[in-house]
């Protein structure tokens, strides 16, 4: 897929992922739509940009914003060609220690929003000859982690969402993809980013950086024989993220 003039949304785009794959999409001249909860970050991120952009402030915990959201981006393109799913939030507690409202926001950011979004926009993704909508999970989709089953649960919900409307978009326009991502360089998770990047430099703990992530991600998007799963794990890559980090 070429990304010259490609009308694409990225949720989560001020955050350390997100912002590196909107700042490497404004390289490839894509016409950005830029989702997020600061209206303040994301002006601030639009001034750094030179290709166009629109932003949408909205809270993904309440429901009603995501489809008010969703419904007026639908209305303004007709058209949307990628959707990539990059916000989320993880909550790192025992059973005993979590609450029922981080359990209500944690499902609706990290998987109801994207139901909902994909749901709105499904007849502007059809538009397009060649579309995709490209989820970030984790490896807590795949492998159950005590003391983070409000995360895990939410990012195998995500894994389950995204593998089943790839089977049911197969004969479709509109392709799915889901990248299982291991640890990265951000301020996400229970770990500051000054304390993930000690652990790093001190040869504890493979992190992928944000920029590496978005690279990757961006030459799966554009690559024509995709696959429906990426699974990359930082310790797979250890040459690449050691002459990176
Ligand atoms: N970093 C990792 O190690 C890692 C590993 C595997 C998977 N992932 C996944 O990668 C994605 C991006 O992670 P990241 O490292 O870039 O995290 P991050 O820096 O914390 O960014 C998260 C993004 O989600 C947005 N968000 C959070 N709560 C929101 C809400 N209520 N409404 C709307 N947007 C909200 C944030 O916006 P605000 O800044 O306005 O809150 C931010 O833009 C997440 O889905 C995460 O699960 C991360």
């Amino acid at each position: 897929m070429k990304l010259l003039n490609k009308n694409i949304i990225i949720t989560g785009s001020t955050g350390g992922i997100g912002r590196e794959l909107v700042k490497n999409l404004d390289e490839e001249g894509a016409n950005l739509i830029l989702i997020s909860r600061s209206d303040s970050e994301l002006q601030n991120l639009k001034e750094e940009l030179k290709s166009n952009c629109i932003t949408f402030s909205g809270n993904f915990s309440d429901q009603k914003e995501i489809e008010v959201l969703s419904k007026k981006i639908s209305k303004e393109f007709k058209t949307i060609d990628v959707l990539i799913n990059a916000a989320g939030v993880g909550v790192y507690k025992s059973i005993e220690e979590e609450t029922l409202e981080e359990w209500n926001n944690s499902m609706n950011i990290n998987v109801t929003s994207q139901f909902i979004l994909i749901k709105n926009l499904s007849k502007n993704l059809r538009k397009s000859k060649d579309s995709l909508v490209i989820s970030i999970g984790s490896g807590a989709g795949v492998i159950p982690m005590a003391g983070r089953s409000i995360y895990c649960t939410t990012k195998f919900a995500v894994r389950g969402l995204t593998l089943s409307l790839a089977e049911e978009y197969r004969r479709t326009s509109v392709d799915f993809c889901l990248i299982t991502l291991g640890s990265t360089l951000t301020s996400f998770g229970p770990m500051s980013f000054e304390e993930k990047r000690s652990e790093m430099e001190k040869g504890k703990k493979a992190y992928f950086t944000p920029d590496w992530v978005a690279k990757k991600l961006i030459s799966i998007i554009k690559d024509n024989d995709r696959r429906v799963e990426y699974t990359l794990f930082p310790s797979h890559y250890a040459t690449e993220w050691h002459a990176k980090g």
